[in-house]
């Protein structure tokens, strides 16, 4: 089986057009790749495209990029419904579903039909990438490249290694997010929600005693976030961007992986999901948009 190695990643495979996937093709793209964004759904993709051409409109108005460069990017991107350019893909970023059937199921054929050099990443915030480098048959060239929302914009990306993969494969991902322009962290192990997600949790678990407890309202919360530590977006606003389900979904896994009481999902986030309060993408979540 060939090496992996930076010079030979041209193509980049991205699985899954949500809002993940797409921003991690376009990052791509905008450093210079040929990419292919892939998914089982041709509405997905035709969304996506729209989407991903709005920004880079966005950023021609801003004048943060020519109306050359902005048409460049598009046109290194491609969008289709089956897997065949991965027979063509040096370095392969999964973004689809937080299943691991659905997950093993991808690595098993991505192993298949990607050349012998390519690596075969997800960017799975929940699934650690052991999960499915068996299926991959090439376990030494598997692991997580995490991005977060919205990876256009937030520069870390955390690469996780599990016990399989070969140092080749995590420098070629450290130093491909390098060339995206991000900023990599090199995780050692896995451990359920990496860093950044048991960060991100630690707080918001406080946020929501704080909250529960009377203590001060979500505006105030969120407001002393921001003023007094200089966050971006309060605990609660954060909530509302990833989404109230993503954010149940990892507690679930969390605590699935630990059994660990204070890993178990929130009552109030459980609940507003259970009512279709998911967010700013469904208009309401602990705030209303
Ligand atoms: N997609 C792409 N770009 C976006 C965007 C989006 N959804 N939202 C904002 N932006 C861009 C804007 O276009 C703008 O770009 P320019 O600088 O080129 O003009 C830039 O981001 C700043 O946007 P705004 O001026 O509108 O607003 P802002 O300064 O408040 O920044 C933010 C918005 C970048 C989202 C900022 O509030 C922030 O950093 N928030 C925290 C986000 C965060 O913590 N993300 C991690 C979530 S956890 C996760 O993702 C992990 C997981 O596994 C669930």
């Amino acid at each position: 089986m060939s090496t992996p190695s930076i010079e030979n990643i041209r193509h980049i495979l991205v699985v899954g057009s949500g809002a993940m996937g797409s921003q991690i093709g376009l990052v791509a793209a905008l450093a210079g790749y040929r990419v292919t964004i892939q998914d089982i759904s041709a509405e997905m993709l035709a969304a996506a495209k729209s989407q991903l051409a709005s920004r880079l409109q966005a950023n021609v108005a801003k004048g943060k990029a020519s109306a050359a460069d902005a048409d460049a990017a598009l046109a290194r991107l491609s969008f289709r419904t089956d897997l065949a350019a991965v027979a063509d893909a040096d370095f392969v970023i999964e973004a689809a579903t937080e299943r691991l059937d659905i997950k093993q199921e991808i690595f098993a054929r991505l192993g298949e039909l990607a050349p012998p050099h390519a690596i075969l990443a997800t960017n799975s915030s929940t699934l650690g990438s052991s999960k499915v480098a068996a299926a991959s048959g090439r376990p030494t060239q598997v692991c997580n490249m995490h991005f977060f929302n919205p990876a256009l914009v937030m520069k870390c990306v955390e690469v996780v290694r599990n016990e399989a993969t070969s140092q080749t494969t995590v420098d070629t991902t450290m130093e491909l997010a390098r060339r995206f322009g991000k900023e990599p962290v090199l995780i050692n192990r896995e451990v359920p929600g990496f860093v950044a997600n048991r960060l991100m949790g630690a707080i918001q678990k406080e946020a929501l005693a704080l909250h529960a407890a009377g203590i001060a309202s979500l505006e105030d919360i969120d407001s002393t976030a921001k003023t007094a530590l200089g966050h971006p977006m309060g605990p609660f606003e954060l909530m509302d961007m990833v989404g109230l389900d993503v954010i149940d979904f990892i507690a679930q896994a969390t605590y699935d992986e630990t059994g660990t009481e204070a890993d178990r999902p929130h009552p109030a986030i459980t609940e507003l999901v259970g009512q279709g309060r998911l967010g700013r993408r469904t208009g309401r979540g602990w705030y209303s948009y």
